[in-house]
């Protein structure tokens, strides 16, 4: 049994995945912990009808990023952690926070990675007319998107995608890679 924090900033579905895998007993695991910096995230509404212990550090509220992760690696070091998930989580972590956790922090991202990292990478795919995307689970190093890959799953990208249909085909693999990925870490 793993011991998981998500970390989220907005709406959550991966969240709502992992949450279901593990209720379905998919997935051999506990959340924990979900941490946001907004109060306002629906997925922070949907981790407290589930019960979760659920911890809101406003970013806005802080003079630094020092400051603002202090308190995240608070939550962290009370609620024991074996791996953070990143689930849409719109902040950088610093170079201190990834060598605390290193090897043990996880995201996603909706592209092929190395291709596309960074912000709208579905937009980007459809302006590259990349012919396939897809979605990347992968551990968080200290460079943007760019740690040790986990795993990735592809879709076709359809001559009429736009960046928003794109997004939804992608999404629907991110949950499947998710909790296909901590099924593997659970394992190890
Ligand atoms: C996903 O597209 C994920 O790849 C990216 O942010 C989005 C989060 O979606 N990092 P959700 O909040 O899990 O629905």
């Amino acid at each position: 049994m793993i011991r998981i924090a998500v970390l989220l900033s907005g709406r959550g579905s991966n969240f709502a995945a992992i949450h279901q895998a593990i209720a379905e007993k998919k997935l051999d695991a506990e959340i924990v912990a979900v941490i946001s910096n907004r109060a306002d995230a629906p997925g922070i509404a949907r981790a407290k009808d589930w019960g979760y212990r659920t911890f809101i550090f406003d970013n806005r509220r802080y003079a630094s990023r020092e400051a603002h992760e202090a308190d995240v690696l608070r939550a962290l070091d009370d609620t024991k952690p074996d791996f953070i998930v990143l689930a849409g989580y719109m902040r950088l972590l610093s170079p201190a926070f990834v060598a605390k956790y290193r090897g043990r922090i996880l995201n996603i991202h909706p592209s092929l990675l190395p291709a596309f990292p960074g912000v709208d990478a579905q937009a980007q795919a459809i302006i590259a007319r990349a012919k396939k995307s897809g979605c990347t689970v992968h551990f968080v190093d200290e460079g943007l998107d760019s740690g040790p890959i986990i795993l990735q799953r592809e879709v076709d990208v359809q001559p009429n995608d736009d960046a928003e249909s794109l997004s939804a085909r992608i999404l629907e693999q991110e949950h499947i890679a998710y909790v296909e990925a901590l099924k593997k870490l659970a394992k190890t």
